[in-house]
């Protein structure tokens, strides 16, 4: 008989992306610290985003999920995350705008800092090392002191998502969010750009439409949807040792929450379906991600359903489907089609990130083209289903990276060495990730005019 669910029952089973600590009586303290430490989210804010999500399956909303690959130490800074912050918002207002339906905007941030790695080891010269596995895990300088595993990044992990959260909620709630200000939200270096007018286009519009419901009576004072928002947090559940120290019992529900983030994903790496990290999410109660890769097959995907979501509750499970361009058309359409045929509730979101890397010049990218070509026909693949497009999910920053090629600035391959600063995957700066809402959004409206007709 299979014994029951506890935070530590993924410890006896096979794990994949697991780095090894040296140093385990560290590990074990470290442990124990977090595990006394509060909580960085509370449970009924998980609540919210899965009732959110459910909305979204029902296709009554649309999910907005993007951020770093992988957060840094070094990059951490309040404008940083300000700079995020505000283009999710004007992605978000973009979509929203266009779609006529409410936008669930969800961060990769306060917690994305595990990276599972292809490798377990990196070689330059004659000298290996261990791969590079995110700021919480090892640091990465190419030294052995740096690569190696250290139990107390997974403090300094925990406080920088703390402040994180402490400003997001400051954002969110504290005016910076208010629709008024909309047409303030330009960044410097969007501003010459074709969807910086577009974008002021719309500001302008919704400007109108704020004086209009003014005259009506319904004001940022009266109504709190006008100068707040709901905003989230979300990252790759890796490392499991950080994940079971926070997490915790609701007192309302007694159910288990993960606390270290608002929504948590299963990544494509380590989805095996009897495997530690699918039991450890099986049993906290937030909402989950699960990314599906080009090897992710029908009777996998309905075993973790099975698995993940024996209830088959609304929002709690959101399908990331990562094929890349080239394999989106074959792949996707089965994955639908049985789990439309078996009645299973997700919601459908489309990365258009990570099955698009390519290499260039010693480079990590990805082209916004490919990029572009994969949410197009994840729209269109869905609209020949009879399914809901639900999501998207973006690596992007607020920052003038050049990462990825192409867009309206026409970044090229000669460009990538001037301001590559990700630590893991390439990001869409702010001027692309925005351009990518305004071609959603052109899908969304598209969807909205079928579906009123
Ligand atoms: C990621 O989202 O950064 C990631 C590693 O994705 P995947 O698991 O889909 O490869
Ligand atoms: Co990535």
């Amino acid at each position: 008989m299979q014994s029951p669910w506890t935070p530590a029952t993924w410890r006896s089973l096979p794990i994949a992306q697991v780095p090894e600590y040296p140093d385990q009586a560290k590990l074990a303290q470290v442990e124990q610290s977090l595990a006394v430490m509060p909580p960085l989210v509370f449970a009924g804010e998980a609540r919210s985003l899965r009732a959110a999500l459910a909305d979204v399956s029902a296709s009554r909303a649309f999910l907005m999920q993007g951020g770093d690959c992988a957060e840094s130490f070094q990059d951490f800074s309040a404008n940083y995350v300000r700079d995020l912050f505000r283009v999710i918002l004007q992605m978000a207002i973009v979509l929203t705008f266009e779609s006529g339906v409410p936008v669930v905007k969800v961060g990769r941030v306060a917690g994305q800092f595990a990276k599972p790695r292809s490798s377990d080891t990196e070689t330059q010269g004659n000298t290996t090392l261990p791969s590079y596995r995110g700021d919480i895990i090892n640091g990465i300088k190419f030294t052995t002191a740096s690569r190696t595993p250290d139990p107390a990044r997974m403090m300094q992990s925990y406080t920088q998502s703390a402040a994180t959260l402490n400003l997001l909620r400051a954002f969110a709630q504290g005016g910076f969010a208010d629709l008024h200000k909309v047409h303030k939200w330009n960044l410097e270096f969007v501003q010459q750009s074709p969807q910086s007018d577009l974008y002021q286009a719309l500001a302008k519009r919704i400007t109108d439409a704020l004086d209009f419901m003014a005259a009506c009576g319904l004001t940022s004072k009266n109504t709190p949807q006008i100068g707040e928002t709901a905003f989230y947090t979300s990252h790759e559940a890796l490392l499991l040792q950080y994940e079971q120290a926070l997490t915790r019992v609701d007192s309302l529900t007694d159910k288990w929450y993960g606390c270290s983030g608002h929504m948590l994903w299963i990544g494509d790496r380590t989805r095996q379906p009897d495997g530690a990290h699918v039991e450890f999410l099986s049993g906290v109660h937030n909402p989950l991600g699960l990314k599906c890769g080009p090897s992710l097959d029908t009777d996998d995907l309905m075993y973790l359903l099975d698995k993940l979501n024996p209830e088959n509750d609304s929002g709690r499970i959101t399908l990331i489907v990562r094929q890349g361009a080239a394999r989106v058309e074959d792949n996707l359409p089965g994955l639908i089609r049985k789990v439309k045929a078996e009645g299973r509730h997700v919601v459908w979101s489309c990365d258009p990130m990570h099955g698009n890397t390519i290499t260039t010049g010693g480079y990590k990218t990805r082209r916004f083209g490919d990029i572009l070509a994969e949410v197009r026909a994840f729209f269109q693949i869905h609209q020949a289903e009879g399914t809901y497009p639900g999501g998207i999910h973006v690596e992007m920053t607020g920052q003038n990276v050049t990462e990825c090629l192409g867009g309206g600035q026409g970044i090229g391959a000669n460009q990538l060495s001037e301001r590559y600063d990700t630590q893991c995957d390439p990001r869409l700066n702010a001027y692309q990730a925005l351009e990518l809402a305004f071609l959603i959004a052109g899908e969304l409206r598209a969807l909205r005019t079928r579906t009123a007709a």
